[in-house]
């Protein structure tokens, strides 16, 4: 599948964008709409997808992609446990997926990124084992219609980050610290109903006998000490791994539960080093120079390591024996050079791993717009489009990371 400098894909791979909810459509009612980012934006308007996505789509056709992720936003579809779904919304969501179809364009639909309807937030949110009969109440109702045009299906997104984030760092909503307890509730209660919701998809969600293909996306960073030798930093980069990467794989596909997925999603960035109990990495704060110092390379937000795909990919085949999508990848950054080379460095490895035997399905990158980026406001630029926020009509730009990835999509094959 290579020859003379052109790594060529598996025929019928998908190459994609993603996006959230909560970060791109606008006018949404959960914990976030009042959230005000350290740059003091908030996510209200966003990039007003919920009006734009015919034009969206428009771009994702322009940009060669033939699949795209995105959420669907359950705080717009009931408003009160076990209520029935809200049709207006609802037919807004159909028409995308029409819109969609008719562009060619193969949807991947996530049901949960962060985000809860205020009822569900208002009784503890996951914490509220509650939350599990209500949630799946949702998915029944959600999958009958719309299995005639949705296959791919992703129940939860990185329930790893939002666990950690709202319960140990306190950056998401609601904020708390160190409440190592919740924590592990949280990701308890969303990996039972990983298991409940992807039961109904495989049993309702079957179209013209189609199955249906379900996962969660699971975000693997590789945690490790910057001195090899330091017991205090490879104790507190074990301590992460076992956290975030095995505690949290094993509550969603461990022993008997690993069944009830049909595939892995995969959401991965890059590496955490720890040096003197420090994350050296931009989105805990450590000062760009001091990392430039150290030779870390470096987008907005992580440690960037494209060698990481080649170890994470075959441990998933091998653990779980199941298929793979790059459900995200990407990087922040102004600097599209950088963004490039991040971008075929990532896309080497991941040739490597499909060469070497791993069955990887999709790429989904991270992100189609510049949008919402949760607590950091709009600061980290992942977008492959440009988005003028200081601009009412808020005008879609294509970045020169744009083009290199039609060139991707269009070939099927990095050059
Ligand atoms: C992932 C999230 C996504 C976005 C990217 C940068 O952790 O799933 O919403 O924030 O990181």
């Amino acid at each position: 599948m290579s020859s003379e400098g052109i790594l060529k894909f598996p025929p019928g791979f998908l190459w994609g964008t993603a996006t959230s909810p909560t970060q791109v459509e606008g006018h949404i009612e959960n914990e976030w709409t009042n959230f005000t980012a350290q740059d003091g934006g908030h996510c209200r308007i966003a990039c007003d997808n919920y009006h734009r996505y015919p034009e969206d789509i428009a771009w994702m056709q322009q940009l060669g992609t033939n699949a795209y992720r995105f959420g669907i936003e359950w705080s717009r579809l009931q408003a009160a446990p076990f209520a029935p779904l809200n049709q207006n919304e609802l037919a807004r969501y159909v028409d995308l997926l029409d819109r969609l179809r008719a562009a060619g364009i193969t949807p991947m639909v996530v049901l949960h990124h962060f985000s809860n309807p205020p009822w569900i937030n208002a009784a503890g949110g996951w914490t509220n084992a509650a939350t599990i009969p209500a949630f799946v109440d949702f998915v029944k109702q959600l999958v009958p219609a719309l299995r005639e045009k949705v296959f791919l299906w992703n129940t939860f997104n990185e329930p790893d980050t939002y666990a950690c984030v709202a319960y140990l760092l306190g950056g998401f909503p609601p904020q708390r610290k160190w409440q190592l307890g919740k924590f592990r509730r949280v990701i308890d209660h969303m990996a039972r109903a990983h298991v409940q919701a992807s039961r109904i998809i495989r049993r309702d969600g079957v179209c013209a006998g189609r199955k249906p293909e379900v996962g969660i996306a699971k975000n693997c960073t590789f945690f490790h000490a910057y001195h090899r030798l330091s017991p205090w930093d490879r104790a507190t980069a074990f301590a992460c791994h076992y956290t975030f990467n095995k505690f949290v794989l094993d509550a969603f596909l461990g022993g008997g539960r690993r069944h009830a997925s049909t595939f892995i999603g995969l959401n991965y960035y890059g590496r955490v080093r720890f040096r003197h109990f420090r994350a050296m990495i931009p989105a805990s704060g450590a000062p760009v120079k001091t990392l430039k110092d150290f030779g870390f390379v470096c987008d907005d937000m992580v440690e960037r390591y494209p060698a990481g795909l080649e170890k994470i990919l075959p441990y998933l085949q091998r653990k779980f024996h199941l298929p793979v999508y790059i459900t995200e990848h990407g990087s922040a950054s102004a600097n599209e050079n950088f963004r490039e080379r991040d971008l075929r460095q990532n896309l080497t490895a991941l040739h490597h791993a499909i060469q070497s035997g791993v069955d990887v399905r999709g790429f989904f990158y991270w992100s189609l717009l510049d949008n919402f980026e949760w607590q950091f406001g709009y600061t980290k630029k992942f977008g492959l489009l440009a988005v003028d926020f200081a601009k009412a009509a808020l005008p879609r730009t294509a970045k020169p990371l744009a083009g290199v990835y039609t060139r991707i999509c269009r070939a099927n094959a990095l050059e």
